[in-house]
């Protein structure tokens, strides 16, 4: 039987990087994953592109019912360690927007870097692996893969989340934890667009692909202010994923859909210019005009000019487009969703090593476990600055 000094399960962003370090620090690593290539969610990642972090990674944009968790591993490798990281491998990025560090080229940039640190480290690597089996004695933890055994001092589970099964996506870590007696936290999908339920989506069909700046409002009173993207299904955009991770079923959300405009003051200030314009057309002066016409059909616009317009109707405008209440019907759910919400209970792991308190040897990493990011290149550097700590330990 093989012997290694570690094992990382899941050839994914945490794994591949976690790998690299233990190998380049003189360890005997052994990486597998159960599909074909490495990294697959990086290359779908930031729309081929990778956010791969965000300048203002900051304890404060992870959920984690243990929200102290993430600190220690965040602030000893920061955003500015992996950019100078992309910088030695001659990787040109960009910031979009908030902060948000994109590859100028294409993510495949970072699965080629990553891949580049693992064989500098002599990682050996095994894709299409399957792990049937896992057992712990005094020689460690012995893997029954399909076709023979390989066995290890220390073993790292990065095999990441429940969402997008289509890229390889499993509940292997979950069950891992399970087994070795830890306690897993109920899971559920985030970053993911709502539906709606039949009757909304139905009057908003004709608004499928548009697309209007947004503050959205939790129940918990959590706020973002990002855009917002009507669907055929519901709704999406960068405001509704980063609200979703907040948002429990049968809860509302309170949208304002003009966030840079004072609606009464601009609406009196018209009146006053042009009492002879329509309603309409001054809404479409801030708004898209399909969602003004849909609005208008579902007659939540009167067809009337500003004179007109009686200060009671005002007020219901200025109350429906700025704190627009929509109680979702529920999410896409793990087949569209960027991350799972949940896992392994981060209490029952060291936040300086990662390894599970109980079981010495046994290290959890990256979103398999309770540590979830924004949107915007967090979930990454959880990857890796979870990993980079774990590599520390091996
Ligand atoms: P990850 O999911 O990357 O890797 C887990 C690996 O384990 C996979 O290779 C899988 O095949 C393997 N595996 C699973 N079960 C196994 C088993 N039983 N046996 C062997 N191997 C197994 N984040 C961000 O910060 N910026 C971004 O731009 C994006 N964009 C984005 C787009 C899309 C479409 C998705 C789905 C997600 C994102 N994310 C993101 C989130 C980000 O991809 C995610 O948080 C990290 O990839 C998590 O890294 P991990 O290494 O923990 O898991």
């Amino acid at each position: 039987m093989e012997r290694f000094d570690a094992i990382v399960i899941g050839a994914g962003a945490a794994g591949m990087f976690c790998a690299a370090l233990a190998g380049q620090a003189g360890c005997r690593v052994l990486l597998l994953d159960n599909g074909k290539k490495p990294g697959r969610k990086i290359l779908m990642s930031g729309g081929g592109r990778c956010n791969f972090t965000n300048l203002y990674v900051e304890p404060a944009a992870y959920l984690s019912q243990n929200p102290h968790f993430c600190k220690s591993a965040l602030a000893r490798y920061t955003q500015w360690d992996f950019i100078d990281l992309v910088g030695k491998h001659g990787i040109d990025w960009h910031e979009k927007t908030l902060g948000q560090l994109f590859c100028d080229d294409s993510a495949q940039q970072i699965v080629d870097m990553l891949v580049a640190e693992c064989e500098k480290g002599h990682v050996t690597q095994r894709l299409r692996s399957e792990v049937l089996s896992v057992t712990r004695d005094d020689q460690g933890y012995t893997l029954q893969l399909n076709g023979d055994s390989v066995q290890a001092a220390k073993l790292v589970i990065a095999s990441g989340g429940l969402s997008m099964p289509g890229l390889g996506a499993s509940p292997f870590g979950y069950k891992i934890a399970e087994q070795f007696g830890l306690k897993v936290l109920p899971t559920r999908a985030g970053l993911v667009p709502f539906t709606l339920h039949k009757p909304l989506l139905e009057q908003m069909q004709t608004l499928s692909g548009v697309s209007v700046p947004s503050v959205i409002t939790a129940e918990d009173g959590t706020v973002f202010r990002e855009n917002l993207l009507f669907t055929h299904r519901g709704l999406s955009g960068p405001a509704v994923l980063q609200i979703s991770s907040y948002w429990q079923p049968g809860e509302f959300v309170s949208i304002n859909l003009l966030p840079e405009c004072d609606l009464a003051s601009f609406l009196d200030e018209q009146r006053e210019a042009h009492p002879n314009q329509s309603l309409k057309n001054t809404l479409a002066m801030q708004l898209p005009k399909r969602l003004v016409e849909c609005l208008q059909q579902l007659e939540q616009i009167p067809d009337v000019t500003l004179r007109q317009l009686n200060s009671r109707e005002q007020e219901s405008l200025v109350e429906l487009l700025t704190h627009w209440r929509v109680q979702p019907n529920g999410t896409e759910g793990y087949r569209t969703a960027e991350v799972t919400l949940g896992g392994v209970d981060t209490h029952e792991l060291s936040s300086r090593t990662m390894e599970a308190r109980n079981v010495p040897g046994l290290y959890f990493i990256g979103e398999v476990m309770d540590v979830t990011g924004w949107l915007g290149g967090y979930n990454f550097q959880w990857a890796w600055s979870s990993a980079w700590a774990c590599a520390q330990a091996l």
